[in-house]
């Protein structure tokens, strides 16, 4: 029987973690009940805003609560695993924002304390929530595209290194540039979309040609250049992935390149049958999708009229009906790490200069229904 009591919720992390207090209210059943974040002043601001009776300032603290029982983890890449771990110890459930971690290895951990806690571990793929993704997901899974070969994944930004010298442009602290960051989003986007298939190979590439000259900042964003770490990281990854079964995807990801981009996502699918294409100009979630087929060999266009969604507040939804209700959790954990282990690959293609084995995810517990791709 559904479980009518709210989830006691704690957020760590109070960037991004504002989009987190934004998502919960929109769900009955959750109560943010306490924020963590070591700027005080934005997360008592925050707290204020949203109506939120508790603030911490450091994520030991906000763990130590009896009352909380789940809790997000919203900070710095390189805390994920340290933050999600004292949480699993505290027997909270856990919803960590993307990536889950910076490396596999750290991911395996995460997800291995999380079975032995036996908790929710959850990862924050908000654009799973996006209309546009949702309906691509659909017609492909009905088999409405034919057999999908191959695919398209993007996020282009024109000037937007999220704080030239923060923690954002360290490979220590962030595990990467734009990849981790935009390109985990838009990867997971089309892995969901087409079912799980399992990767086999990657050719990469990355490139620093303006982040380290300085140029690219973020413009008008919540992000300011800070004097604090180098640039370090890629400002542009371009990946050309094979999969099971003869499926490809070109992934590219941009903090800062000479595009006509200002900042753009998007995803395509070729199948035998039809085809989608999702671009979201400056995050626009309308206007946003077409389908591509034929009438009696006749090219058409069909363009849905799309609703605009909080896509913190989806995977939240799945969030607190997973430890409420019981339901299986997506966006999952194993799916996480099998982004990040995606991810480590094409960083390593791109050091070596040549494609590179994939590392399987030899789990049971990612599903893999290789929907539409070729067998
Ligand atoms: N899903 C999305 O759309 C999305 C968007 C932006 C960022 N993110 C992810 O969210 C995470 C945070 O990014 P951000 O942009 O909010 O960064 P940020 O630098 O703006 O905020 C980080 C927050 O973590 C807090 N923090 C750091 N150390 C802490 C500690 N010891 N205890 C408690 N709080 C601590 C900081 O005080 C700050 O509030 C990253 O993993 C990033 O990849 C996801």
């Amino acid at each position: 029987m559904a479980d009518s009591r709210k989830l006691r919720i704690g957020i760590i992390g109070c960037g991004v973690g504002q989009l987190h207090l934004q998502g919960f209210a929109e769900i009955p059943r959750a109560e943010v009940v306490a924020i963590a974040g070591l700027d005080e002043e934005r997360c008592h601001s925050l707290a204020k805003q949203f109506g939120v009776p508790r603030v911490y300032r450091d994520y030991q603290d906000l763990v130590a609560d009896p009352d909380i029982e789940a809790v997000t983890v919203a900070v710095p890449n390189i805390l994920h695993f340290p933050v999600a771990l004292a949480a699993l110890d505290a027997g909270k459930h856990i919803m960590v924002e993307k990536p889950l971690a910076p490396s596999s290895e750290e991911g395996e951990q995460i997800i291995a304390a999380a079975r032995r806690a036996e908790r929710v571990l959850g990862v924050v793929f908000n654009r799973r929530g996006r209309q546009d993704v949702q309906l691509v997901k659909h017609e492909v899974e009905r088999g409405n595209l034919g057999a999908i070969y191959h695919a398209r994944a993007f996020w282009m930004r024109r000037s937007g290194i999220p704080g030239l010298g923060t923690w954002f442009t360290s490979k220590r602290l962030a595990g990467g540039g734009p990849l981790i960051d935009l390109g985990i989003h838009v990867l997971d986007m089309a892995l969901w979309v087409l079912g799980n298939p399992r990767a086999l190979r990657v050719s990469a590439a990355t490139y620093a040609e303006l982040g380290p000259k300085g140029r690219g900042q973020w413009q008008g964003g919540r992000f300011k250049i800070a004097p604090g770490e180098p640039y370090e990281v890629e400002d542009f990854a371009t990946a050309f992935i094979r999969f099971e079964g003869g499926l490809t995807l070109q992934l590219d990801a941009s903090w800062a390149a000479y595009t006509g981009h200002g900042d753009d996502f998007g995803l395509s699918v070729l199948g035998d049958n039809g085809g989608a294409e999702i671009h979201a100009r400056d995050y626009a979630q309308t206007e946003t999708l077409r389908f591509f087929g034929e009438i009696d060999g006749v090219p058409t266009i069909t363009q849905p009229r799309l609703l605009e969604r909080h896509g913190h507040g989806e995977v939240f939804k799945q969030f607190v009906e997973s430890v409420l209700d019981g339901t299986p959790m997506s966006p999952s954990g194993e799916e996480g790490l099998d982004r990040v282990r995606l991810i480590e690959a094409i960083y390593r293609s791109a050091e070596l200069g040549r494609e590179v084995e994939v590392d399987g995810v030899a789990d049971e517990r990612l599903s893999r229904d290789s929907i539409g791709a070729r067998t």
